[in-house]
């Protein structure tokens, strides 16, 4: 019976979503299935999905669009109806999460809060990304256009991804840009995206140089103690441990 087999689905990808917010939240890991169901945002806008894609691909008017509306008022997650999404993904936090109407996500992806998998403009047809299995999306990170996510990626928080990323690889940065691919420092000339010059922290140090020597010559002459010269420091990403996974 149809019905029966689309309740036994349903259920099925329910407990799924559920584990996968056990697995990857450690939030979630002490809390019952009832309060998980009650109070996690990112299952509630992936159960109302389920449904409202369900009756989308009945050909059900409006109502889609509706419940895909009271999800997002009610969570701050949108996900367009037409939408197809794998099994045991996890959306952690929720708000500001866009996901449009031709996305594809596969199975086991994870997602923080301020994801957007949107198109770039007023393109009609497979406009939005294709996510493969086991990817991770850093919180604010911005996925644009028909692009693939590679299986087993992770796309670092507030990047901006507007070209295909390759598997099992670390993205980051606007644009997005491969910085480990297999666990591996990608090399090459132009590879290191992360180390830029800071022109601002060296023309301050042309600055600080050009005070200090004038303060040193105004302490000649009038033969006082000259005053330390300011240190510039530019800005250093801070090595620790692994900040993915919330
Ligand atoms: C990208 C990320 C998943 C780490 O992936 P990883 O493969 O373990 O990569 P690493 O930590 O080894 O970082 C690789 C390089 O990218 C840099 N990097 C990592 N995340 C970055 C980011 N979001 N923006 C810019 N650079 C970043 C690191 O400093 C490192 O630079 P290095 O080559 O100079 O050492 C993680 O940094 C991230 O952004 N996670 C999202 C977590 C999140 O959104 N949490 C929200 C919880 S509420």
């Amino acid at each position: 019976m149809p019905g029966l087999q689309s309740f036994a689905r349903v259920s099925s990808e329910v407990r799924r979503d559920v584990r996968a917010a056990r697995d990857r939240d450690p939030v979630a890991r002490a809390a019952s299935t009832g309060e998980i169901l009650a109070t996690w945002p990112g299952i509630q806008a992936l159960l109302a999905h389920r449904v409202a894609h369900a009756l989308q691909a009945r050909g059900v008017p409006v109502l889609p669009r509706v419940i895909s509306m009271f999800m997002r008022t009610l969570t701050g997650i949108e996900i367009h109806p037409a939408a197809r999404i794998g099994a045991g993904l996890f959306i952690d936090h929720g708000a500001g999460v866009v996901i449009g109407e031709t996305v594809d996500i596969g199975d086991d992806v994870t997602l923080y809060q301020g994801v957007t998998l949107g198109g770039t403009g007023f393109a009609t047809g497979k406009r939005h990304p294709t996510v493969q299995d086991n990817v991770t999306i850093g919180s604010g990170a911005k996925l644009l256009g028909p692009i693939t996510i590679g299986h087993g990626a992770k796309i670092g928080a507030n990047s901006v991804v507007i070209t295909d990323v390759p598997p099992n690889s670390t993205v980051v940065g606007n644009p997005g840009h491969p910085v480990r691919v297999d666990g591996r420092r990608v090399e090459g000339p132009d590879a290191d995206w992360i180390h830029l010059p800071d022109p601002i922290a060296e023309a301050i140090q042309a600055l600080s140089n050009r005070i200090g020597a004038l303060e040193g010559r105004v302490a000649e002459l009038s033969e006082s103690d000259p005053q330390p010269v300011a240190e510039v420091r530019p800005l250093r990403t801070v090595r620790g441990t692994n900040p993915a996974g919330g």
